[in-house]
């Protein structure tokens, strides 16, 4: 499994706060069944700086200890990048990260709003080639309320990431029953941990495709287990699931299976 948002890094972020910090992480991950994971450090969020080379540099000393301590987890450099006015202009300066090197990059927005000209954004983003992924829509006041508001996102060309933490409950029963929502209506592209601590929060991947699995079927986990497989493998997405899709094809499924009967 793949996790495309983590917050491993030492020391530069809310995430790992040391390099015993980030090991305990990275063994929790190995011990989930993740074999490799981006790591996703918040940038320009009011709060912290975290260029692309900075980022890029601190992937590579976490390399070299996960090698010392025999941890076999590879790690890609990413960043969470706050939805900001000069969005467009930091990646003309080199300062965005997209993950593992790909064509897909991870926004945050704020978790009261959306920005007003976030699907002027993502326009012009996906006009550069860049294909911007939403972290956590589940956790945003303004989708939660209005999940059209998210469609029209992944319309004009973004993609929908989900946190485990959120459809397993962590984030309370409101966050948790729109988590599932956005799931089914066909919102969500990808599953991440976007973990920070392995004790307040860890990564529970395995947990929350277990989940899905029993709730909407197998089909579901793969496209979402393909889809963070096609980030580190800059590849197209498979468009996302959805229960009414799933239904089609189960439909399509008995339907051939009658005829080859018949
Ligand atoms: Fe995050």
């Amino acid at each position: 499994m793949i996790d495309i948002h983590t917050h491993i890094l030492p020391g530069i972020d809310d995430g790992a706060t040391n390099i015993e910090d980030s090991l305990d992480l990275a063994r929790a991950a190995v011990a989930d069944g993740i074999t490799a994971l981006i790591a996703t450090p918040h940038h320009a969020d009011g709060r912290y700086t975290n260029h692309a080379a900075f980022v890029t540099e601190q992937v590579e000393r976490l390399r070299e200890e996960l090698a010392n301590h025999q941890i076999p987890l590879e790690v890609y450099a990413g960043q969470e990048i706050r939805v900001h006015s000069d969005m467009l202009d930091a990646w003309s300066a080199n300062e965005l990260a997209t993950l593992a090197g790909s064509r897909y990059i991870l926004l945050e927005m704020p978790s009261s709003s959306i920005p007003k000209r976030m699907l002027e954004y993502i326009h012009e983003l996906t006009i550069m080639g860049i294909r911007p992924i939403i972290a956590h829509p589940e956790r945003n006041a303004e989708v939660v309320k209005h999940p059209d508001k998210l469609k029209e996102m992944i319309e004009a060309g973004a993609f929908g990431q989900m946190t485990t933490h959120s459809l397993l409950g962590g984030f309370g029963k409101q966050i948790e029953r729109k988590a599932w929502q956005l799931c089914r209506d066909g919102l969500i592209h990808i599953i991440s941990s976007d973990a920070h601590h392995t004790v307040r929060r860890g990564f529970r991947l395995k947990e929350a495709y277990n989940r899905l699995k029993s709730e909407f079927g197998e089909g579901f986990v793969k496209t979402y287990i393909a889809n963070a497989e096609s980030i580190i493998s800059n590849s197209e997405m498979i468009d996302c699931p959805s229960k009414s899709s799933s239904t089609r094809w189960l439909n399509w499924f008995k339907f051939t299976k009658s005829a080859q009967k018949g």
